[in-house]
């Protein structure tokens, strides 16, 4: 049963509320709010039916099962562990061959997968269906000759190439586990990934160009391995896409020069190979592996709230189902007209679902893009949404925000009457950006769907449907088919109607993730051991009298940095490795483009001073062991820090002086107040000397 209410959009102000653009409701799948709670009721009450009437357009070598018993089965109560989340178990299929055979099989082999977009504008590509295909046989049986077997995780740190989409895919369709690795991460964390997954072959490229800047992936890569072997986990097997060679402007002769002397310093024989040399010898047909519903297709490394970035391991045929569904819909997929494109890098999971997996099992035409949206400059984006005439557009709030600050003109000398559906995902989105989204970009003419969900729940979980929802700027709307969220207070009891809370979810979807790769333990305790029953996110909502959720963002120690999922605790622990920290807290605070940036208390051991040499040691620490998008962008120095009496910092009160907010609320419990002032007067300090 559900508890949500529908939304009376008469009841609302129409300020508040925008309906679906004609033009979007006429091709729509879901056409009105009726309609969604018609499929929305189904999805609850008869998920094998639903479900099941999805599966019917997907190729199974062995049928999913047909009664619910059997479909779906699970456990959400850890006082019954162990937490279970199982789908269509028995069903046998394989994502790869959906996503390309199936339609390579349809007639659509000549379509367009991917446009490719480079950096540099003068960089360009394209790969049809079946190009791709036969570059996927190719790479399983290079994996394969490399004896890479079902089950076998390979990790994956590339930019964003149709290499990196050839990678996974092959992975998936010899039922090797992908661990990609987004290609910003330092080779510190990608060693912890290598040696946490037992990654014994890696994938990677020479370099990329992040506007001007280039990125010295193998280098990294290469301290990655090394790291990773000093603690036991040998890559045996490095295949290096050579992409900097190929590029229109590959860098100036000299920084070539260095960067070929890197290479082969740095390159060990029989190790170390090119991806062209390998895939010049490689057989072009590969039948696929069939794999069980529930064997697992990719681990994705998140943030966790101990400071160890968790392994979110999901499986094949929900996630298949779910990832399909959800594009389809949260998008209004037409497989004849569209052409999509999502900013997201694939190293991330909104990549994973909605640059590789959903769009390709729609028999989607995509822009796949390696560059930012502000190189050569701010119009960038409106540059490529006019040449490929780019029909639905999915983004973060981080860079609407960014763009927003270039003023309302910067779109008029493009056509963009091609956009109909404009998604955002990543963090609650502010009103104002919403709007600027709605009437700049979209012209008023476009859906906005505000879609809710994160690495864990592999797709979208709360988001308007284009051509059906009536919606108000900032929130995520509504549930997708097959989600049951409940709002709950502090003690566990269920909030209806009107109210703020936890967010949480009663019953599996398909899509969601099975377990943390190695650590059961670890997958119980965080999302259900504190509501027994519920799958919690972490995230704060509020319902209001529409039912319209508004997600209000984390209520765990995690921070969210442009949309980057960080937890303060792995900060904390880098700091305190400075031989002169004892002690560090790091918390949010509120930052017009970023959303939340990162403010640090640092406590120097006794008798040491805090230099802005430290200051910055810190900053690069943060930078080389985690990476650059995670430094903070003030560090103050703390004498002491607010404590409660029995030892736990107290971050609400830090929050509370990072934000210059005198008012501290209740602080009876704090062991020292008197730490306080010392922390304003610092902090004013540290602002005086910036
Ligand atoms: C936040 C990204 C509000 C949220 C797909 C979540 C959002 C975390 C939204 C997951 C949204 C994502 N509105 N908050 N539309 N989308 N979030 O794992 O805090 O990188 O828990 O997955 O981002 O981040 P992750």
């Amino acid at each position: 049963m559900t508890t949500f209410l529908y939304g009376y959009v008469s009841e609302l102000t129409m300020s508040d509320v925008y309906s679906p653009p004609d033009r979007v409701v006429v091709e729509s799948h879901c056409k009105g709010m009726d309609e969604y709670k018609k499929m929305y009721d189904e999805s609850i009450k008869q998920p094998h039916k639903f479900w099941g009437n999805i599966a019917e357009q997907f190729f199974w070598k062995t049928p999913v099962p047909d009664d619910l018993s059997e479909f779906m089965k699970y456990n959400f109560n850890v006082s019954e562990s162990p937490i279970k989340i199982e789908w269509m178990c028995g069903a046998q299929t394989n994502i790869c061959y959906n996503a390309l055979d199936r339609n390579v099989e349809a007639g659509l082999g000549d379509k367009i997968a991917f446009y490719w977009v480079g950096n540099d504008p003068a960089d360009k590509g394209q790969i049809t269906y079946r190009e791709l295909l036969a570059e996927v046989c190719k790479f399983s049986n290079v994996l394969v000759n490399l004896g890479v077997k079902k089950g076998d995780r390979v990790a994956i740190y590339m930019p964003m190439v149709t290499e990196l989409v050839v990678a996974m895919l092959a992975c998936a369709r010899i039922g090797a586990v992908h661990s990609i690795v987004f290609g910003g991460y330092s080779a510190d964390s990608l060693a912890t990934r290598i040696l946490d997954a037992g990654a014994r072959v890696l994938v990677t490229a020479d370099g990329v160009y992040r506007g001007t800047k280039l990125i010295k992936l193998l280098q990294i890569a290469t301290a990655a391995m090394e790291k990773a072997a000093e603690q036991g986990q040998e890559v045996s097997h490095h295949i290096c896409v050579s992409h900097l060679p190929r590029l229109v402007n590959p860098g100036t002769e000299e920084a070539m020069q260095e960067h070929t002397a890197s290479i082969e310093s740095g390159w060990k024989t029989g190790r170390d190979n090119w991806w062209h040399e390998l895939m010049r010898d490689a057989l072009p047909d590969h039948t696929p592996e069939w794999v069980d519903s529930e064997d697992p297709l990719f681990m994705l490394y998140t943030s966790g709230s101990t400071g160890k970035p968790k392994g979110v391991l999901h499986s094949t045929a929900g996630y298949m189902l779910y990832t399909a569904t959800t594009f389809k819909h949260s998008f209004d997929h037409q497989p004849e007209t569209d052409v999509y494109w999502c900013t997201a890098d694939i190293g991330w999971i909104t990549g994973h679902s909605y640059v590789t997996y959903g769009p390709l099992l729609n028999s989607a035409t995509s822009v796949l893009f390696e560059g930012t949206p502000f190189y050569p400059d701010h119009r960038r984006c409106w540059e490529i949404i006019s040449e490929y005439k780019v029909s639905k557009f999915y983004t973060a709030p981080t860079a609407i925000r960014s763009l927003m600050k270039f003023g309302s003109d910067q779109t008029k000398p493009y056509d963009l009457s091609s956009l109909k559906v404009l998604g955002t995902v990543g963090e609650p989105i502010n009103p104002e950006a919403w709007q600027w989204y709605h009437s700049v970009v979209g012209q008023g003419q476009c859906s906005i769907t505000d879609t809710y969900w994160q690495t864990e729940t592999g797709g979208h979980i709360i988001t308007p449907l284009p051509g059906a929802t009536h919606t108000k700027p900032g929130s995520a709307c509504f549930p997708f088919f097959g989600v049951v969220p409940e709002i709950l207070d502090e003690e566990g009891k269920v909030i209806e109607g009107e109210g703020e809370g936890y967010i949480v979810f009663k019953q599996p979807w398909p899509g969601m993730m099975r377990t943390v790769y190695g650590d059961h333990e670890r997958f119980e305790k965080t999302y259900f051991s504190k509501f027994p029953g519920y799958y919690m996110s972490g995230d704060g909502a509020k319902r209001d009298k529409d039912g319209y959720i508004w997600i209000t963002g984390r209520i765990d120690d995690m921070l969210n940095c442009s949309g980057h999922l960080m937890s303060t605790a792995q900060i904390e622990s880098v700091l305190v490795e400075h031989s002169l920290v004892a002690e560090a807290a790091v918390v949010p605070i509120p930052h017009l483009i970023k959303g939340e940036a990162l403010y640090c208390f640092v406590t120097m051991i006794d008798g040491e001073v805090y230099t802005k040499e430290i200051r910055d040691q810190l900053k690069t620490m943060i930078r080389e062991k985690i990476a650059p998008f995670a430094t903070p962008d003030y560090i103050q120095e703390a004498p002491g820090l607010p404590k409660t009496r029995s030892g736990k910092i107290m971050r609400r009160v830090l929050k509370k002086i990072a934000n210059d907010e005198t008012d501290l609320g209740d602080i009876s419990t704090m062991a020292d107040s008197t730490v306080v002032e010392v922390l304003f007067s610092k902090r004013q300090e540290m602002l005086d000397s910036k």
